[in-house]
């Protein structure tokens, strides 16, 4: 009797906790996944109406800025994080991060939507809960012009690259692929 209940608590708290977890990436998704395709548009819209190299701050200045908007208003952090990092200094993935990209390639190995893949976890950090959410960011047409084979690149282009990113990995993709991840944190 004693352990029917105890089980029975086990499993509603179980449940509770998966609740809780499908309302927090509800939530997250709501607050962060506009910023991607506002970043798309607007590199779709710069690349054809000023070229390639003048589209460079959009991934570079607009993207983090328009996160770091959203960082403010939520109390969450936000960035962008990949395994085949070009700013090694903003996007290379902590552990867990880096497990997660990994898994994401898998997981389209395996047929999963690269535009809907997404990994939620609550942690104890320092004896605070933290819910931390990542979601794929797929390549699509206009990034092959900076992020596809490093052969395909523009000359000036990739010269520009080159001069402003020493070590830089992010050449080489193809569309469809995962070029890497909005990550973020928020504490609860
Ligand atoms: C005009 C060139 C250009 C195009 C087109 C472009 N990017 Fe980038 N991308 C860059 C540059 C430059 C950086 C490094 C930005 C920085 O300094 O933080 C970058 C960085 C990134 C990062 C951060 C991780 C890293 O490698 O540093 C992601 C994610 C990313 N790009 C995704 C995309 C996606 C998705 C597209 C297509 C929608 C795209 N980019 C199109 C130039 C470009």
């Amino acid at each position: 009797m004693f352990r029917a209940a105890f089980t029975l608590t086990l499993c509603l708290s179980g449940v509770a906790l998966a609740h809780d977890l499908e309302a927090l990436k509800l939530d997250t998704r709501k607050n962060a996944l506009p910023v991607l395709p506002k970043v798309v548009a607007m590199m779709q819209e710069t690349v054809a109406g000023k070229g390639a190299v003048a589209a460079i701050p959009v991934c570079k200045d607009a993207a983090p800025q328009l996160l770091k908007e959203q960082s403010v208003k939520t109390g969450w952090a936000m960035s962008r994080v990949s395994l085949k990092t070009r700013n090694q200094a903003t996007g290379t993935p902590d552990l867990w991060e880096a497990r997660q990209l990994a898994d994401f390639n898998i997981r389209a190995a395996n047929g999963e939507k690269v535009e809907t893949l997404e990994v939620g976890e609550v942690f104890t950090e320092n004896g605070k809960p933290v819910f931390r959410y990542m979601r794929a960011i797929p390549v699509g047409d206009v990034c092959l012009k900076c992020h596809g084979p490093v052969e395909s690149i523009e000359p000036a282009l990739k010269q520009v690259l080159e001069g402003t990113y020493p070590g830089d990995r992010a050449f080489g993709y193809a569309k469809g692929q995962i070029r890497g991840a909005l990550t973020v944190r928020r504490p609860l």
